[in-house]
């Protein structure tokens, strides 16, 4: 028979990446809590309208990457490319606003674009996404790239950029527009199909646009910062200041836009040279007219999403740990097996995780599956031992060895391993 492979782009994490998986999620939940963050759950699937309004119908994510198909009741529907759209719309749907001032939510799970595949590249990747809704503050965009930074140092990150810049807002963004549309109208014949196209309906789309001769364009275009009203510039000035309250490092990067239509004001995004062309970890930014775009009241928004791939392709080699077992019994001969067995069960109950084997094999090829586990101890359980209710723990990075007695097994065994 013919094997069925997985889809192009979407890949299995199979146990070892799954454990870094799991490490990482663990700080990012202990992080954010202390940051007053607390975790919402939302559909992997959406109306297609959504992400269309939010991420804005000429980015390259709603034109080209969306995974979108008609329900069997023609309901046009996509796989969610980001989680902000919906974890706004969760806010509004469920008028959270009403409730709290300030909401501050999180989310982790998978999100699809239909990119091409390559290094730090998937159709299926995942996110740790964060959203801090109500607060227009500027303190409050220096408090969220505080906890992303500190989020990545805590996961064993090194050697990050932050880049940050300004987008401006409604009543600024449009004259810089204007001279956007003025300084690439003489150039269009070098420009792509796609930026040609989007000189006139989006042109700051151009700015993220990958084709190579486009970037050339691109550097030595008018400089966002130059165009922000005063109540922007103002912002900016305060954010970077509060930044370096908090002792945060950052480069001003003002061709840094980002894919997303949403953003006002603050963007950032962190790099590291451990990724190759697909050198961004995280990204994120202020959206304050997001909210009530799609149907809710006037609330500011700030947020951003750290790629879980990437942050583990970045991971130091010597931080990838394996899964570690803290006892393997080696039971010999059926009487040992009778007692493992229990012992191995009532171990598991007390949160140790244990393992034995149950085909009677070899001391010696026991020891070695021991070994494979990345076992803490062995416990050595055979018919001699028993008949002396003595057994045999072997502490497998030393070799030393004790006795311990039979009676009372399981707690003597608790005790040992919360004093290692
Ligand atoms: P984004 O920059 O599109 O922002 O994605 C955030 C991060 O997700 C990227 O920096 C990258 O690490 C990861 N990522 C994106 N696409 C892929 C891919 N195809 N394969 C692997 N990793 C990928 C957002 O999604 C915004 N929703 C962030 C945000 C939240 N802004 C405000 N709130």
């Amino acid at each position: 028979m013919e094997k069925i492979t997985a889809i192009k782009g979407f890949k299995d994490i199979l146990s070892d990446e799954a454990l870094l998986f799991w490490k990482a999620e663990s700080i990012a939940r202990r992080v954010f809590n202390s940051f007053g963050f607390r975790e919402i759950r939302v559909p992997i699937m959406e109306k297609t309208e959504l992400f269309q309004r939010s991420i804005g119908e000429t980015t390259d994510i709603v034109e080209k990457e969306m995974y979108t198909f008609a329900d069997r009741n023609n309901e046009c529907l996509t796989l969610r490319p980001e989680a902000t759209a919906s974890i706004i719309r969760a806010f509004i749907e469920h008028n959270i606003y009403a409730a709290e001032q300030i909401t501050k939510l999180f989310t982790i799970g998978p999100m699809f674009r239909r990119e091409r595949p390559q290094k730090g590249r998937f159709r299926q990747f995942n996110q740790i996404n964060a959203e801090l809704l109500g607060e227009e503050h500027p303190q409050s965009d220096a408090e969220i790239i505080s906890m992303l930074m500190h989020f990545l140092a805590s996961a064993g990150l090194k050697n990050l950029q932050l880049e940050i810049n300004s987008l401006g807002c409604s009543s600024c963004r449009p004259a810089f527009s204007r001279a956007i549309i003025n300084f690439l109208k003489g150039r269009e014949e070098n420009l792509c199909p796609d930026c040609r196209r989007r000189t006139n309906t989006n042109p700051l789309r151009v700015f993220d646009c990958k084709v190579q001769t486009c970037g050339e364009i691109i550097a030595n275009s008018p400089n966002i910062l130059d165009f922000l009203c005063s109540d922007c510039e103002n912002h900016f000035e305060q954010v970077k200041s509060f930044l370096d309250d908090l002792h945060i490092s950052f480069s001003i990067n003002p061709r840094m836009v980002r894919g997303l239509d949403y953003y006002t004001r603050t963007a950032f995004e962190v790099k590291t040279n451990a990724l190759g062309a697909q050198n961004a970890v995280a990204g994120g930014g202020r959206y304050n007219g997001l909210v009530s775009f799609l149907g809710g009241p006037e609330v500011p928004g700030i947020g951003f999403a750290v790629g879980l791939e990437r942050l583990i392709a970045c991971l130091p080699k010597e931080g990838k740990d394996n899964f570690n077992t803290d006892l393997f019994i080696a039971a010999l001969g059926n009487q040992a097996q009778k007692i493992a067995f229990g012992l191995t069960n009532e171990l598991r109950y007390a949160g140790i995780s244990a393992e034995m084997d149950y085909s009677d094999k070899s001391l010696k090829s026991q020891l070695k599956r021991a070994d494979k586990l990345n076992s803490y101890f062995t416990l050595i359980l055979g018919d001699k031992e028993i008949d002396e209710r003595q057994a045999l723990l072997r502490n497998m990075q030393t070799k030393n060895q004790q006795k311990i007695s039979i009676d009372g097994l399981s707690d003597s065994i608790i005790q040992i391993l919360k004093e290692r």
